[in-house]
């Protein structure tokens, strides 16, 4: 939404006005040039510390305002732990326990960390940590209650040893917080509002970066065969459609990297429909699909030196007239057959068509599809988690490092043969659910079906993309899961 965060990188220098914050370790002291630049109202931590009951644990923090001595309304002086934590320090909590604290001021952020070594990359992950915990989604709320909607702008002023390096990295980083933002607002946005059609307008804002967009429409989608995908869609009353999107920032004919997106803008499950409690939650059922579009936005803003093609499909799953039946057969872009045993077990057959098209238009490196696929990963892993499933250890282990090193965590699931049986159909080559067991996997076992020899994973984000634990960086419905993740792995492993 609106941006509400202003942020500039300078070098050390003194602070007038506003917040001033500083950072302790829980031995409650300073590092150097803060020590310096704090000057006697330093000692007023100490002072102050045992009253306020702060401990310097990590993400807590100790408000002085009118500071003695120093020409600030207050030092905010935020915790980062032991030793344990500022080992392996988290910078975006970091940016987001500061953001938090001084939302809607004028704030001096002194990264100058007692026992941390200062990291330009983890300055930039400090920025975007503060802009994403800044994210709200108010665009239909027309009213401000008491003590919401209160924040305004907040001005923050990172101050670091190397002010131009940090730059360079913070505008980057700041391509994928866009990216995260993105994301979130299109997994937020209502479905009324979000139809396929619109949703294809959205993605085609993209050309401002530079991204090359194609949007396919249920003319173009019937004549390539992907009648898998479009069988989804019949029931609704707004036309189905596909985006194709492409950066091309690598070696000229270089193979491009591949992310594939569910984008189911409402899931009522169609015919097999499903129970009222918490159904309006299905208009997330797209987050996959908003994944791809803030990943493809991150990687052109930031320019990234890889050739990628992004693909989403965008349909609305709706019982009418017109719908799909179980029982119904159809045949897919692959050619092979499926038997409709739930229409509720829908997104299956949209990833389907894409994981084909993909595989066999643009011959990727990998590819990796993202859906929200299954309640049954939730019961498998929970919330902290999104299900990986590969044909490909090296993808796998690569992703398992990305979520490692951004948060986004996976943990992978099996595959195999004795799984695959399950969906073996008595009329058609294959049908769309494998009974009551494993019921992520199996739906795996069908993505599988339609992937060749190209390296390939699914993340099963249902968990993840929404209505998850929130965290220092994230207080939104949406999370925009997996932008971070995904622009990571490229960034590690396939830029040149
Ligand atoms: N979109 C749902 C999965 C989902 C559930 C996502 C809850 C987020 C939160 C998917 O289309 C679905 O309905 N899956 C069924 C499959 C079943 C019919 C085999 C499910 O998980 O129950
Ligand atoms: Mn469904
Ligand atoms: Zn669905």
């Amino acid at each position: 939404m609106a941006d509400s965060v202003k942020i500039d990188v300078q070098g050390f220098g003194p602070a007038k006005g506003g917040d001033l914050v500083v950072f302790v370790g829980d031995d409650l002291k300073l590092a150097d040039t803060a020590a310096s630049r704090v000057g006697s109202a330093g000692d007023l931590i100490g002072r102050l510390a045992p009253l306020e009951r702060f401990k310097g644990k990590a993400q807590s923090a100790l408000s002085i305002p009118m500071p003695q001595g120093l020409p600030v309304e207050r030092l905010i002086v935020v915790g980062i732990g032991g030793e344990k934590d500022r080992k392996d320090l988290d910078w975006a909590a970091l940016g987001g326990a500061v953001g938090a604290r001084v939302a809607g001021r004028q704030a001096t952020v002194l990264l100058d960390i007692p026992g941390v070594p200062h990291s330009v990359d983890g300055v930039a992950d400090a920025v975007l940590g503060a802009r994403l915990r800044a994210y709200k989604f108010e665009r239909y709320k027309t009213k401000a209650k008491d003590g919401e909607n209160e924040d305004g702008v907040t001005r923050l002023t990172f101050m670091v040893p190397d002010p131009a390096a940090a730059r360079r990295a913070v505008k980057a980083r700041e391509a994928v917080a866009a990216g995260v933002v993105i994301a979130r607002d299109l997994v937020n946005e209502p479905p009324n509002v979000l139809s396929p059609e619109e949703f294809a307008r959205r993605a085609q804002a993209l050309a401002k970066v530079g991204v090359e967009v194609e949007v396919l429409d249920e003319k173009a989608l019937s004549k390539l065969g992907m009648r898998a995908l479009l069988a989804v869609g019949q029931g609704s009353a707004r036309d189905s459609r596909v985006v194709v999107m492409r950066w091309n920032g690598g070696k000229d004919r270089a193979a491009p990297v591949a992310f594939v997106g569910k984008g189911v803008v409402f899931d009522s499950g169609g015919i097999s429909i499903k129970p009222g409690g918490g159904m309006e939650d299905m208009k997330g059922d797209m987050a996959g699909a908003a994944c791809v579009v803030g990943l493809m936005h991150a990687l052109a803003a930031r320019k990234a030196k890889v050739n990628t093609v992004g693909i989403i499909g965008l349909v609305e799953n709706m019982p009418d007239g017109a719908a799909q039946r179980p029982g119904d057969i159809v045949t897919s872009m692959s050619g092979q057959t499926i038997e409709i045993i739930n229409t509720d077990a829908e997104g299956r057959l949209v990833l389907a068509d894409l994981l084909w098209h993909v595989q066999e238009r643009y011959k990727p490196k990998f590819m990796i599809d993202l859906a929200t696929l299954t309640g049954a990963i939730m019961v498998a892993l929970g919330q902290e988690h999104a299900g990986l499933f590969s044909n490909n250890d090296e993808i796998a282990q690569r992703l398992s490092a990305a979520g490692e090193a951004t948060g986004e965590k996976v943990w992978r699931m099996p595959l195999g043969p004795a799984y695959d049986k399950l969906i073996d159909s008595k009329f058609a080559d294959m049908k769309n659910t494998g009974g009551r067991h494993g019921g992520s996997i199996t739906a795996a076992q069908f993505l599988q079906r339609f992937v060749n020899e190209t390296p390939w994973a699914h993340l099963d984000i249902a968990g993840t993309a929404m209505g998850s634990p929130q965290n220092e960086i994230n207080k939104s419905w949406a999370s925009g899961w997996g932008v971070r993740l995904l622009d990571r792995l490229v960034q590690d492993h396939y830029e040149r």
